[in-house]
């Protein structure tokens, strides 16, 4: 079994903005993520990194390159394909948490497998158990609107893996939190790569490199 979980490989991504004007969004990117490891891209507003995010779990093709995983180019697939492999090996986490107003605590972690053939008492022990492994037993009934910002994230964190997924895609996870609360939110990220799970996070602050496995800097869609 390879080390590596899922590889960009001469990676580029155009955009047409108005009528003429190409932006390089990607420019020949080449990037492995290793399994159970934590990897940083930092750079930049506009430098691309949300466009990485998306190119590398499928949410939009690549218009030049490949990304690898388990050995097929996912840049290759169908939606419907894709669509099953960002719900059964993917995590998402968010700069502005995303959460679900209405709904618990305990009820935002289970949503994303709502739609899943899993048992409601097997979805239910699984929320449970994230709920705590996140220092947030306390709040099972709190909705969103009662959390602050970084118990917000903690939730965003336990929803992105209650699918068990083998990589988390993290965009400006801690933009939105202070110093503290964003070291500390950094250490849980990092605490799930023992079990298994590798991580890709995308920010502007340079200061999270410490955090991580590997750091990648992005700069205009290219690696400095
Ligand atoms: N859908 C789009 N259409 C046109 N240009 C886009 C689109 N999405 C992103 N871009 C451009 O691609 C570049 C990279 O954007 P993005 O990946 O969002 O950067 P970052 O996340 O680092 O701020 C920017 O110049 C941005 O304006
Ligand atoms: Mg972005």
């Amino acid at each position: 079994m390879s080390d590596i979980l899922i590889e960009a490989r001469n990676l580029s991504k155009e955009y047409i903005r108005g009528k003429q004007e190409v932006v390089m969004a990607l420019n020949a990117i080449d990037l492995q993520i290793p399994r159970a490891k934590m990897v940083l891209v930092t750079g930049p507003s506009g430098s691309g990194k949300s466009t990485l995010l998306n190119v590398l779990s499928g949410l939009d093709m690549p218009t030049e390159g490949k990304v690898i995983y388990e050995d097929e180019n996912i840049a290759d697939w169908e939606e419907e394909r894709l669509s099953k492999f960002r719900q059964e090996n993917v995590g998402f986490i968010f700069q502005n948490w995303e959460l679900i107003r209405t709904q618990t605590a305990l009820e935002n972690i289970e949503c994303p497998l709502y739609p899943r053939k899993i048992k409601s008492k097997e979805i239910r022990m699984r929320a449970i158990s994230l709920l705590k492994q996140v220092g947030l037993w306390d709040k099972v009934d709190n909705y969103p609107d009662e959390l602050s910002g970084g118990e917000q994230q903690r939730i965003g964190i336990a929803r992105a893996l209650v699918g068990k997924p083998r990589i988390i895609f993290a965009d400006e996870p801690t933009g939105n939190l202070d110093t503290d609360n964003a070291a500390s939110i950094m250490r849980l990220l990092k605490s799930f790569t023992k079990r298994d799970t590798s991580i890709l996070v995308v920010t502007h602050n340079e200061d999270l490199k410490r955090y991580a496995d590997a750091s990648h800097q992005l700069s205009n869609g290219r690696f400095v």
